[in-house]
C-alpha cells in the first residue's frame, strides 16, 4: 500500500515537473515572439526615418545653393526649384504610402467584402494609367477576362493591388516594354496576372521583393518615384482577402506578377 502510494507521489511529481518545463518553453517563445516584433518595429522605424531623410537633405541642400546666390542664376534656378518639386513629391509618395499601409496594418477600415468583377476593375486601373504607358512607350494591354467568375473581394483594395502592380511593370520596363493584364479561374480560386517583358528581377532577391522597403535597386527605384512599399501593400490586401501573391522573373526577359483571390459564392 504505501509502495503504491510513494508511487503514485513519484508519478505526480514527474507529471508536475513536465507541465512545468512545458509551461517554459512557451513562455519562453511568446517572449522571443514579442523581442523579434519590436526589433521588427525598430527596423521599420528607422528605414522610415532614412527614407524620409533623403529627399529632405536634397530639398536642403537646393534650398540653400538658391539662397546663397543662384536665385541670380538663371540659367540653372528653374532647374533647382523643379529637383526641390520631385524631391517633396517622393515625400510625399512615401507618406501616403505609410498611411495606406498603417490603416490596412490597424485593421480600422476592414475590408469590404462584396461580389466583384475582376475584368472590369482591370479595365478602370489600365484606363487610368494608360497615360503613363504612353509616355513611357510602353504598351499596355488587357487580356479578355472571358468565363471569369466574380470574386469575393473588396474593389477599392483590389483596385489598389492592380495599380501598384502594374505601375511596378510599366515603370521598370520602359522603353518598347510590353506589360499584358489577365486572368484564369481555377476551381474555388481565381489567379490574375500582370507580366512584363522587363529587365527582370535575380532569383535571389525575389523572396524578399514583399518585405516593406525592399527594393532591388535602390537608386533607381527612388529615381523613379517609387518608395519600396508597394509590393507590401499588395501582399498585406491579398492576405486579408485569403489568397497569395507571388512573383516569378527571368533576368533579362521580364517578370510575371500572380495574386488569387476567391471565387464569390453565393
Ligand atoms: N515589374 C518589375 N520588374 C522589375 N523589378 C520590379 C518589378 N516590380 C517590382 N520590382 C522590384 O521590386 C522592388 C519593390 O517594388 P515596390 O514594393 O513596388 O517598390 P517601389 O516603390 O520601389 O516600386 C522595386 O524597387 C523593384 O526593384
Ligand atoms: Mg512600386
Amino acid at each position: 500500500m504505501t509502495l503504491f502510494l510513494a508511487g503514485l507521489l513519484l508519478g505526480l511529481a514527474a507529471a508536475g515537473a513536465a507541465a512545468l518545463a512545458w509551461r517554459r518553453r512557451v513562455l519562453e517563445r511568446e517572449i522571443g515572439e514579442l523581442k523579434r516584433l519590436s526589433e521588427v518595429r525598430r527596423e521599420f522605424v528607422a528605414n522610415v526615418s532614412h527614407e524620409l531623410r533623403t529627399p529632405l537633405a536634397s530639398i536642403k541642400a537646393y534650398a540653400e545653393t538658391l539662397s546663397q546666390g543662384a536665385l541670380e542664376d538663371a540659367e540653372n534656378r528653374a532647374g533647382f526649384v523643379a529637383e526641390i518639386e520631385a524631391a517633396a513629391d517622393r515625400m510625399a509618395n512615401l507618406v501616403d504610402d505609410l498611411l495606406n499601409l498603417a490603416a490596412l496594418e490597424s485593421g480600422r477600415r476592414p475590408p469590404v467584402f462584396a461580389p466583384l468583377a475582376l475584368g472590369k476593375a482591370a479595365a478602370e486601373v489600365v484606363a487610368v494609367l494608360m497615360p503613363l504607358a504612353g509616355r513611357k512607350s510602353v504598351v499596355l494591354r488587357l487580356e479578355p477576362f472571358h468565363d471569369i467568375p466574380p470574386v469575393r473581394a473588396d474593389r477599392e483594395m483590389v483596385k489598389r493591388v492592380f495599380v501598384n502592380l502594374i505601375e511596378n511593370a510599366i515603370k521598370y520596363s520602359g522603353d518598347r516594354g510590353v506589360v499584358r493584364v489577365g486572368a484564369e479561374a481555377s476551381g474555388d480560386m481565381v489567379t490574375a496576372w500582370v507580366s512584363d517583358n522587363g529587365p527582370g528581377i535575380p532569383a535571389e532577391s525575389l523572396p524578399r521583393l514583399f518585405e516593406r522597403f525592399y527594393r532591388v535597386d535602390k537608386a533607381r527605384s527612388r529615381e523613379l518615384g517609387g518608395t519600396g512599399l508597394g509590393l507590401a501593400i499588395v501582399k498585406h490586401i491579398v492576405d486579408v482577402h485569403g489568397g497569395t501573391a507571388s512573383a516569378e522573373s527571368v533576368v533579362g526577359e521580364g517578370s510575371t506578377f500572380r495574386f488569387t483571390l476567391p471565387v464569390h459564392r453565393g
